[in-house]
């Protein structure tokens, strides 16, 4: 079988694919045949070293995977050869076959495809843990969000427009001023436009109910005061510290310098709080098993659906990890590795 390997920190020119015996199960695991597997920015960032928290090179990068299972170890009740399958990989999704133990995955319903079940868990997981689970999202809440049209930012539309939100504020490059509004969102031009005047004019002067930031750096800050009184802002990415495919040093030093400090005493004073989330490092893993059970009914009831930008040949994920970081994508890149 074949497998995506980041042998060392590189560009897309250092993805390499090998080749390698298929794995065999261990009591308690299963083998899944993977179809498809999802891109995240976080797998770009591990492939500039920029990230902190994947395995020593070399690896398998991917999340998150959709497939079938082809064989069990001994102990395994709770799944059969051939059912399919989402696969929470944890890493090792950007491959053709991957073993994991029995608990990580999850039967999928027959209406559910391998495109929607691949898309799902990082973003929508994300989006709802910052939204629903620590931001006890309501109907009158007001919300920003940058990379609007990105994979989260797509998935944080739909879950508010679920929840009967109906302001949602969204920045993002201006070639996707269209999509963005084509999700309810109300767009601002993320290098032309000042985020948090919009804001404030959009909410009688008082600002957001929740700043959804993944750029980190200064920007944080910038999020932090478009919040009102008893606002909630969510640190959960930096994508500040990535310029083009090439690791830039400079730029990833420039973030992390510019990153501000939160002062405690101000904060309690307007009633703001600050989140930092990094779903891949809950210590309690049947927290993100209960956003999957509520997304996944909320898929069933055609209440969310992910919106796919593009699906690759595992052949071409330079090209489709480039594409990301041209910022092209409109919703979530797939590998296709049937
Ligand atoms: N902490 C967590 O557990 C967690 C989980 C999931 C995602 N995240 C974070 O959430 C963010 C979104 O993730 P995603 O996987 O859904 O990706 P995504 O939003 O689809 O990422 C691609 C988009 O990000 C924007 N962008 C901003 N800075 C960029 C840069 N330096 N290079 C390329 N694109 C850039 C571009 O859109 P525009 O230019 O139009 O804005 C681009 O199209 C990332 O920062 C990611 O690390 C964190």
């Amino acid at each position: 079988m074949k497998k995506i390997i980041y042998p060392k920190t590189g560009g897309v020119d250092s993805i390499e694919i090998i080749e390698e015996k298929e794995p065999v199960p261990s009591d308690g695991e299963v083998v899944v045949r993977i179809h498809r597997s999802g891109i995240n920015f976080a797998d770009l960032m591990m492939r500039q070293g920029l990230y902190g928290s994947n395995p020593d090179y070399p690896f398998t990068p991917g999340y998150e995977a959709a497939g079938e299972v082809v064989s069990i170890g001994d102990g395994v009740d709770s799944i059969g050869i051939g059912e399919r399958v989402l696969a929470m990989t944890g890493f090792g999704g950007y491959s053709e076959m991957v073993c994991l133990d029995a608990n990580r995955v999850i039967p999928l319903p027959e209406s559910v495809t391998y495109d929607q079940a691949a898309a799902l868990p990082v973003t929508y997981g994300t989006a709802y843990h910052m939204l629903v689970y620590l931001g006890n999202l309501a109907e009158e809440d007001t919300v920003l969000v940058h990379h609007a049209a990105g994979g989260v930012g797509t998935a944080v539309a739909q879950i508010c427009k679920a929840y009967g939100v109906s302001k949602i504020i969204g920045t993002a490059s201006a070639p996707k001023r269209k999509f963005v509004e084509s999700l309810g969102m109300h767009f601002v031009d993320s290098k032309s436009e000042d985020f948090v005047s919009v804001c404030k004019s959009l909410t009688d002067g008082k600002g957001v109910h929740h700043a959804i930031d993944p750029v980190g750096g200064k920007h944080l800050m910038r999020s932090y005061r478009a919040l009102r009184r008893g606002g909630k802002l969510y640190c959960f990415g930096a994508s500040s510290a990535v310029k083009g495919e090439k690791r830039s040093m400079a730029t990833a030093m420039s973030m992390w310098a510019s990153t501000p400090k939160f002062d405690p005493l101000k904060m309690m004073r307007s009633n703001k709080a600050v989140f930092g989330v990094h779903m891949g490092l809950l210590d309690d893993e049947s927290i993100f098993k209960g956003h999957l059970e509520a997304l996944s009914g909320m898929l069933l009831k055609g209440q969310i659906d992910p919106i796919i930008d593009s699906v690759w040949r595992f052949e071409q994920v330079a090209e489709a990890q480039k594409h990301m970081h041209d910022r092209k994508n409109r919703g979530k890149i797939l590998l296709d590795f049937s």
